[in-house]
């Protein structure tokens, strides 16, 4: 943290909730909370709470949440910092100069300065598009049908025809040469000294959310390799969670998100006034771009290539979507190859129509699945219908895989009765519901079985802090280490140390986080949704069931543990002792 505890404190306690989001929100009081339309997504009846008493918002709609700062943050693209800055001016409060560690101080600085020179570089490549020597790069956009107010919208420019241009510009701006090279603008070699990474190409500057330049795309001119040469990751350029096209696609009201192939797909789009549309950059789509993706939408609708390839990627993202609790739909481009070709050739009318014909991607994977397999042979058409089967065990939910059970065996002339055995058969041998077969999505496939587990600890804390007096009811079961994940563990040590001293303040725990996604996630155990039960009978089951859950889960989380941690046996050990006797032990609320 950059200032003291006690400080931030003071800033976020003499700055009520209430009145801080009034200044950007419409809110009407109902019951507890205030109400009002979210600032975070696009919608029509308000999701959107504010809790006077917790100091708190919690969006029901995209789960948008935390306390006075977060908000600040998300709604005004502060940091951490800028947030208290600004709210201590608000309410008066003199802040110190900033208590940086000699590290934090030497880290902030270079990213500050590489930002710095990112924008200057995109600034020279603007200023080299103009010149005489610029002139391909000027009439290659413009070949691409391009208009002059597109072009500067996206700060497009060119990168001129040899290597020295860019590094001499920004010598002469007073950046030093470790700088230029570590921001990926220039390589080092010891024959010819600091050359540009990119000379005659037309570039394209990334932007973050907050509008900044984190680093370039650049397009060869003619038919060089790479086609697209890209920045490298820097301490600013982190290409698994941030997407082209984003800046501006987060303040759409379009109500979707379209996830396109290119950075002329997008720009193509943004132009037609598609300006929901982002791309991921140069790299294949992430875990990490569609949980920043659902801080926006819940529905992505995909434009990718109609070639071979680009179905692949798109069979990969779906993949990654659904893992992320997000509704993917796939844009038919047919018999356009990108968007940016439809665009040119049918028109914008033409595409919208075709978004409102995006398929369900169930059943775009289906679809080309069914090229595989030769129809009218026997064999392969048996072999086709049990693919088919294995992949409707992936719904777990019974009622949405009936749906799919059934609009499958039409769509395909399969048998119902048939068709829904065969589902059976392979639900019973790979143990009902086995989710689908997902592409390697890294993190996302390594959490999914935990998340059960979490939505018990999720659960309990909110409990507990609606209910602080229940806490002394659980404290001989659960501890801190019973919450696996790593930030809720952090949550919980401060919470449950506070309840210790009689005090409790879930608004202040969520500023230990200096991150605004840490805040979110942070925020959102405080905010879950508690199951509404009237009888005391039915509160003292559920609250029963969740404290079970979650010590069932660390206990079966410890057992994977062992050998690997030493202190694994003991806590396997004493989870077991607790579980029985939890599970004859009645747990009373009063
Ligand atoms: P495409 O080759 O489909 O790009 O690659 P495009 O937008 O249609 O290119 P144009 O229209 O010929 O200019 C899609 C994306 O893949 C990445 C880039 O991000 C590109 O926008 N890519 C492609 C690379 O990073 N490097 C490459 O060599 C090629
Ligand atoms: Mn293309």
């Amino acid at each position: 943290m950059y200032y003291p505890e006690e400080l931030v404190e003071e800033v976020r306690t003499k700055n009520d909730i209430v009145d801080v989001v009034s200044g950007y929100v419409r809110l009407q009081k109902k019951g507890a909370n205030h109400w009002g339309c979210c600032p975070f997504h696009n919608e029509k009846t308000p999701s959107f709470s504010v809790n006077g008493a917790k100091q708190m918002y919690h969006c029901f709609g995209c789960g948008a949440g935390g306390n006075v700062f977060t908000f600040v943050m998300n709604y005004e693209n502060y940091n951490f910092p800028e947030a208290i800055k600004h709210l201590a001016e608000r309410a008066g409060v003199n802040l110190p100069e900033l208590e940086y560690t000699e590290e934090m101080k030497v880290r902030e600085n270079k990213r500050s300065r590489m930002l710095e020179v990112n924008k200057e570089a995109a600034k020279y490549f603007y200023y080299q598009l103009r010149t005489p020597a610029g002139e391909v790069g000027y009439q290659y956009l413009r070949k691409r049908e391009l208009s002059e107010e597109t072009i500067k919208k996206f700060g497009l420019g060119y990168s001129g025809k040899s290597g020295a241009g860019l590094v001499q510009y920004l010598k002469q701006k007073g950046f030093e040469d470790t700088l230029i090279k570590e921001a990926g603008l220039a390589n080092y070699s010891e024959r010819s000294g600091l050359v540009s990474q990119f000379w005659n190409r037309v570039m394209y500057p990334i932007f973050d959310t907050h509008g900044k330049v984190i680093g370039f795309g650049g397009r060869v001119m003619g038919d060089g390799e790479p086609k697209y040469l890209n920045s490298p990751e820097t301490l600013v350029f982190d290409k698994r969670r941030n997407l082209y096209g984003l800046n501006f696609a987060r303040t759409s009201k379009s109500g979707n998100i379209i996830l396109c192939e290119g950075y002329m797909d997008v720009i193509a789009m943004h132009q037609a006034g598609f300006n929901q549309a982002v791309a991921s950059l140069g790299t294949a789509f992430t875990s990490e771009q569609a949980n920043l993706l659902r801080r926006y939408t819940d529905n992505v609708l995909l434009a990718y290539d109609s070639d071979g390839a680009g179905t692949k990627a798109a069979l990969r993202a779906i993949g990654i979507l659904r893992d992320a609790g997000l509704t993917g739909k796939v844009i038919n481009m047919y018999p356009h190859k990108d968007p940016d070709e439809f665009m040119k050739s049918e028109g914008k009318e033409a595409f919208q129509e075709r978004i409102n014909q995006a398929e369900n991607s169930f059943f775009f994977e289906i679809r080309v699945l069914a090229k595989e397999y030769d129809l009218k042979d026997p064999e392969a058409k048996t072999n086709f219908h049990r693919e088919i089967a294995k992949k409707l065990c992936g719904f777990s939910e019974e009622l949405e895989r009936e749906n799919y059970l059934e609009a499958i065996a039409e769509r395909y002339h399969i048998g119902f009765d048939n068709l829904r055995k065969l589902v059976n058969t392979y639900a019973q041998q790979t143990g009902l519901a086995k989710p689908v077969e997902r592409p390697k999505s890294g993190v996302q496939l390594k959490n999914a079985p935990e998340e059960k587990g979490k939505k018990a600890q999720r659960l309990l804390i909110t409990w507990i802090t609606d209910e602080p007096q229940v806490y002394t009811k659980i404290k001989s079961y659960i501890t801190q280490e019973d919450f696996t994940d790593e930030l809720y563990r952090k949550v919980v040590d401060r919470l449950f140390a506070d309840l210790e001293q009689g005090t409790y303040n879930p608004a202040a725990i969520i500023s230990m986080f200096t991150d605004e996604e840490e805040q979110r996630v942070a925020s959102s155990l405080f905010n879950t949704n508690l199951p509404e039960l009237t009888t005391r009978q039915e509160k003292e089951k559920a609250f029963h069931d969740i404290v079970y859950a979650v010590k069932k889960n660390s206990y079966e989380y410890f057992t994977t543990q062992l050998g690997a941690d030493v202190t694994a046996l003991n806590k396997v050990i004493a989870g077991k002792k607790a579980l029985e006797e939890l599970a004859k032990t009645h747990i009373s609320l009063d």
